[in-house]
């Protein structure tokens, strides 16, 4: 039996990536799971926009490991529109267990190359998304008698990510909501925890990202070498970022709750 066997769990942004390396890791431990993303044109990106297909293959690796999978397009910027969709899986799955609030978008760029639209979308989606996810999680949750909510934050929302103003603020927001909503949840015994991947090899680094990267890194040099890990290895697999999240949605995190677990290899320090 895996340490999630008889758990549903959620997870925004699951067509690929860190998203859906949850969903197949924590439907290995036994989890059936509801996965949501926009699966459609991201804002703004310098990356390649993941599509209906990548969410189709979502569904079929977990349901390669024996669990029952509702994957559905859905915007986290959507509050009614995710909460009938969860709503509806909670009835058919027969609960909620486990949150992973995982969406978000990245775009690099100086300070005075940045827009109004590339702040808001950052705040609509890697904070106000986060929040909504919860709202319309944490009722089912309470109904359950407690859960695990897991916050995909970032190195950038503990430290700070050179030429990203705007996700290093939504991503430090995330952090501070980890310990407001753990605060409240606690007393019905809903953990709440966020993750602080460095950097990690997704479709998120496609396309232009690091060209965008580069880019906005000539304007000062300085802040270049800023997050190298300690340990050689520069980029973790987006399964590296999936076992921590197993681990703090299992009983294995039964006392963890407002933490905040950075997987980067020493790159906070650095
Ligand atoms: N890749 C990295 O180096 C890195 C490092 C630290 C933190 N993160 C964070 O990890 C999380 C996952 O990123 P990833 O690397 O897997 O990138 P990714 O782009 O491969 O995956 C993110 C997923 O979120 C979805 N998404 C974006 N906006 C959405 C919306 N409005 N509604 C629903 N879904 C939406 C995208 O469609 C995509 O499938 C993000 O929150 C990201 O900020 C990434």
């Amino acid at each position: 039996m895996g340490r999630l066997a008889g758990k549903v769990a959620f997870i925004t942004g699951a067509a690929r990536g860190q998203g859906r390396a949850h969903a197949v890791r924590l439907a290995d431990e036994g989890a059936d799971i509801v996965a949501i993303d926009l699966a459609g044109p991201l804002p703004g990106v310098p990356y390649d926009s993941p599509t209906r297909a990548d969410l189709d293959e979502t569904t079929r690796l977990v349901e390669q490991k024996g669990r029952r999978i509702i994957a559905e397009k859905a915007d986290v910027r959507d509050l009614e529109g995710m909460r009938g969709i969860l709503d509806r899986a909670v009835v058919e799955l027969g609960g909620l267990d486990i949150v992973v609030a995982n969406a978000g978008i990245c775009i690099p760029t100086t300070w005075d190359q940045s827009t109004p639209a590339v702040f808001r979308d950052h705040m609509d989606i890697n904070v106000t998304g986060v929040w909504n996810t919860i709202m319309i999680s944490a009722p089912h949750l309470i109904e359950r008698g407690g859960g695990s909510i897991i916050l995909i934050s970032s190195y950038a929302g503990k430290k700070i990510q050179p030429f990203m103003v705007h996700y290093t603020t939504s991503k430090h927001a995330v952090t501070g909501m980890t310990r407001a909503f753990a605060a409240e949840l606690g007393q019905h015994s809903i953990r709440v925890n966020s993750v602080h991947p460095g950097a990690v090899n997704t479709p998120m680094g496609s396309g232009d990202m690091q060209g965008a990267l580069q880019r906005a890194a000539a304007s000062n040099p300085r802040l270049a070498q800023m997050g190298t890990p300690f340990l050689s290895q520069y980029i973790a697999q987006p399964e590296e970022i999936a076992a921590a999240v197993a681990f703090l949605a299992s009983d294995d995190a039964s006392f963890i709750t407002a933490e905040h677990l950075s997987i980067d290899g020493g790159a906070q320090y650095f």
